[in-house]
């Protein structure tokens, strides 16, 4: 998934007033739930955005668990429902949690790599109202798509996307691009035209989780970027309104930041497979903040009043430049995730926009990535549940 919330700013819809007299802003509803009901997965994707210490959460919540986070997020106003992992197959009562949702009247998006599909499965899924599938791949051919995610499920993948079309379900898929297979960028969009996808989505890799640790080995360089995009403009040219793609730039090569989550705790809302709550999916790793547990605290507590929610919220905890920047309602700072990670600070500009006086780490980054991007060895770190990998911010790690 992209580090952009689907769903647009809620600063207008109603609310509740929170914060302090000169911070207090009106906080509207989580529209946009997601639920990583496992980190379980069969795959060992070199760019996931899990976190590199999962193999030290907790329990999983049970499925009594996630339906009263379904009834209590529903009542809070959540419309919006993204149900990922990990592998949410995984989960055998998936089905249940899908029934329970659209009960409620979520839609429901199931983000999957398509492994532990079935025909009955997605029978199942569907008569419990599952509205949307979004399946992912590695790439168009079964040799890095198999290497990437250390597996052999290029054939399991093209078999689910048959399944999604034989079901009437819209074909979605996504692709996480990055310099092992950027220059497939043709090959994968004729792929997914012959699956008779309607969207595609080209997701340049977002650095957190296991990506981060692989980013050196990961950040394409900028002639790849543009023969990327020069090729899906092509195809696009060429296809017309048949397939809507989307082709997620990596903001390594921008200079002003993505709104990241629409600003933390604004529309947003997290639940790792363990009960916690976070304001995006990476922010475990965040330093300060205080996560409060679906097994201990309700979803209305845990949004309007727990600390790790309202951190972020507002600018009052903005340094400069961002403090006095004109572009603050836009960019909300950009990514706090990306802040820390990069300069051990969250409370800082995002380094992507050049007016950050970091903003040198990430051209750095760029210019690294260009000169290894020959080299012929090129030491990966696989996801693995076996092993626990503590965060490195940047500063530490060069
Ligand atoms: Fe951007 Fe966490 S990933 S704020």
């Amino acid at each position: 998934m992209t580090a952009s919330a689907p769903v647009g700013n809620a600063l207008d819809a109603p609310g509740a007033l929170v914060g302090g007299a000169q911070t207090a802003h009106v906080v509207g509803p989580p529209l946009w739930l997601l639920l990583e009901l496992t980190y379980r997965c069969p795959l060992h994707c070199v760019f996931c955005y899990n976190p590199t210490d999962f193999a030290n959460t907790g329990p999983e919540l049970t499925t009594a668990d996630w339906i009263r986070v379904l009834r209590e997020a529903r009542a809070l106003g959540a419309v919006q429902l993204g149900l990922s992992g990990g592998e949410p197959l995984a989960r055998d009562d998936l089905e249940e949690i899908v029934g329970e949702a659209h009960r409620l009247g979520f839609y429901i998006n199931l983000i999957t790599s398509g492994i532990g599909m079935t025909e009955a499965r997605i029978k199942a899924l569907k008569a419990a109202g599952l509205d949307h599938i979004q399946l992912s791949f590695q790439d168009s051919t079964r040799e890095m798509n198999d290497f990437l995610s250390s597996t052999r499920t290029f054939e399991l993948k093209v078999k689910v996307a048959q399944l999604i079309r034989a079901h009437d379900y819209p074909m979605v898929l996504n692709v996480v691009l990055h310099r092992l297979n950027i220059d497939h960028v043709e090959e994968i969009l004729v792929m997914a035209e012959r699956m008779g996808a309607q969207y595609v989505e080209l997701a340049n890799t977002q650095y957190y989780g296991w990506a981060w640790l692989n980013r050196d080995q990961l950040l394409p360089s900028r002639a790849q970027l543009q023969r990327a995009e020069t090729a899906t403009r092509r195809f696009r040219e060429r296809v017309g309104a048949a397939m809507q793609i989307y082709f997620v730039v990596p903001d390594y090569f921008e200079t002003r930041p993505k709104a990241c989550m629409s600003g933390l705790g604004s529309v947003f809302l997290a639940i790792a497979p363990d009960g916690t709550a976070l304001p995006c999916h990476a922010a475990r790793m965040l330093p300060g903040l205080e996560f409060p547990n679906v097994r201990a605290t309700d979803i209305g507590a845990i949004w309007y009043e727990s600390q790790a929610f309202n951190r972020f919220r507002g600018d009052a905890w903005m340094k400069e430049p961002c403090r006095s920047c004109p572009e603050k309602a836009k960019d909300f700072g950009g990514c706090r995730c990306q802040a820390y990670l990069l300069t051990g600070d969250a409370d800082n500009a995002d380094p992507v926009c050049d007016l950050s006086p970091h903003h040198e780490l990430v051209t750095a980054a760029v210019a690294r990535a260009e000169r290894v991007a020959g080299a012929r060895e090129q030491v990966l770190t696989f996801r693995d549940h076996r092993v626990s990998i503590p965060v490195v911010i940047e500063e530490k790690r060069t």
